[in-house]
């Protein structure tokens, strides 16, 4: 077992992590919950839903947010058991380092890394989305090539061009506000998380709000008419490609997926929390049901009120209610979603750098770029300063649409991945103190795993190519470097 790849972190090591625990505990279930609704409502309800549902399920998109709301319930009651059992923060990578193994753990945190770091970056551009509408509420137009990325620069170019309207000619675009943004969320969290925190939940009631009044508002302005037919007939584009119909609406599902993502996140406050063994499997699974039946309420509405093929793609929800003639409604809206945004990159990028300082002291990746905390703010500052590069230049350049579905993609595997985990410790460790239970194990972890490999087929072609390479990258660099610099192996040696 020497320098096996399956070799385990010792249980009594992230026994004595607790113990060592500095920080207070001061979270109850509730608001554990309340972070965790916070991680979750942001770019997928807010932009995504536009996508989804102009180009690929129509009215079915209320479908689409229920199959992805299952596979999610399955990978969340497995999160919960191995949260229960290993109360730590560093989420899924720490508990199957654990549990299960070396190199599991680290392919496990390598897709952690397109779930946080792509899901922040997914998340800067739908903020540019709305901003760029705020700013429009104020009669302030910025230029087609400083708000989008220049491949949807040239695409909205030629069709502006093609509607009769003239465009200036560019030969570079670089979407600005994403850019910026991400750099002063960075800014916040090198000087500490401590400032942002109150801010935080004042947000969270914002945007929690803000979905409430979009659903209660929106129901008066349904036209049912526009729920039919409710799955449209599948239509193939040039490259052959299924729209509509049931493919359709998986394909839907697989991009909306990304709405859900975040109820993991909170189980890296395992620190904070006054109770973690059983608040912090409570607040995963009742964030994600809060946040189910509010989307997909949010879909019936909005479908409901627009006809599907009319959404707007960049700000979808806000522009529902232009369209019903409520200009009050669309600057409520806005301002809660770009205020709401703004939260979800915060955690998502926060989640990131302790996942990778947690991989540092693992000895994983280098210490120095990863591990090193800044003697003043208390914060791993380069770590973050890296996070903030990728995800300012890359919201910086690519469509909305390629960056989520990457981020999608890793955290489904990383949930299939979660759900086998837990059975085989089941298997392997039956007598491991559990303080809560996934119920049905064998059942729903074989659901869990199938339901999200099933969603990860439902992503384009190229998405699954990336995410190979991606993957094969993973691997290289763990036998390159991770697997002899690991803590584990300097021990044996
Ligand atoms: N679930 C989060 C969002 O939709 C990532 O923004």
């Amino acid at each position: 077992m020497s320098n096996s790849i399956w070799r385990k972190k010792p249980l009594e090591a992230y026994a004595a992590d607790v113990k060592n625990n500095q920080l207070k505990r001061v979270l109850g279930k509730w608001a554990l919950t309340s972070l965790g609704i916070g991680a979750v409502i942001g770019g997928g309800i807010f932009t995504l839903t536009g996508i989804a549902a102009h180009d690929w399920a129509g009215p079915a998109l209320a479908l689409a947010f229920v199959m992805a709301g299952v596979a999610c319930t399955f990978a969340a009651l497995c999160y919960a058991e191995f949260a229960s059992i290993l109360p730590v923060e560093g989420s899924a990578y720490a508990y199957s380092y654990g549990t299960v193994g070396e190199f599991f753990a680290w392919f496990i945190g390598w897709n952690l890394i397109l779930e946080y770091m792509m899901g922040a970056t997914t998340v800067a551009v739908a903020w540019s989305g709305y901003f760029e509408k705020l700013l429009h509420l104020f009669s302030i137009n910025l230029p087609l090539y400083l708000t989008n990325d220049p491949i949807t620069a040239a695409e909205k170019a030629e069709k502006l061009r093609a509607a009769g309207q003239v465009v200036p000619d560019f030969s570079f675009a670089f979407n600005l506000p994403a850019f910026l943004i991400v750099w002063i969320v960075t800014y916040v969290l090198v000087k500490g998380i401590k400032e942002a925190a109150s801010t935080n939940n004042l947000i969270v009631i914002l945007k929690v709000a803000a979905v409430i009044f979009v659903i209660v508002v929106g129901a008066f302005y349904i036209d049912t008419a526009n729920w039919s037919p409710f799955i449209p007939e599948p239509v193939a584009d040039k490259t052959g490609t299924i729209h509509y119909g049931f493919n359709g609406v998986v394909t839907a599902a697989s991009i909306i997926f990304f709405a859900y993502i975040g109820f993991d996140a909170v189980s890296t406050q395992a620190g904070e929390a006054i109770n973690p063994t059983k608040d912090i499997p409570f607040a995963i699974i009742a964030s994600l049901l809060i946040c189910t039946l509010l989307y997909i309420l949010v879909s019936l509405v909005l479908t409901g009120m627009v006809r599907y093929d009319t959404l707007d793609l960049k700000a979808p929800v806000a522009s529902a209610f232009d369209g019903a003639g409520l200009p009050i409604a669309m600057y409520i809206v806005t301002i809660a979603a770009t205020a709401g945004l703004t939260s979800v990159m915060l955690v998502m990028m926060l989640a990131q750098t302790r996942i990778f300082l947690g991989m540092a002291k693992d000895g994983l990746l280098p210490k120095g770029l990863f591990g090193t905390i800044h003697p003043k703010f208390k914060t791993p500052w380069k770590s973050t300063i890296f996070v903030g590069a990728i995800v300012s230049v890359v919201a910086a350049l690519t469509p909305i649409d390629k960056v989520s579905e990457m981020c999608s993609s890793g955290t489904l595997l990383a949930f299939a991945m979660i759900c086998g985990a837990v059975w085989l410790l089941r298997v392997r460790e039956p007598n491991i103190e559990r303080p809560y239970k996934a119920p049905f194990l064998p059942v729903v972890a074989t659901c869990g795993i199938l339901c999200n490999l099933y969603l990860m087929w439902g992503l384009r072609t190229e998405t699954k190519i990336s995410f190979l390479i991606w993957g094969t990258l993973g691997v290289v660099v763990y036998f390159a470097y991770s697997r002899h610099n690991s803590n584990l192996n300097k021990k044996e040696e």
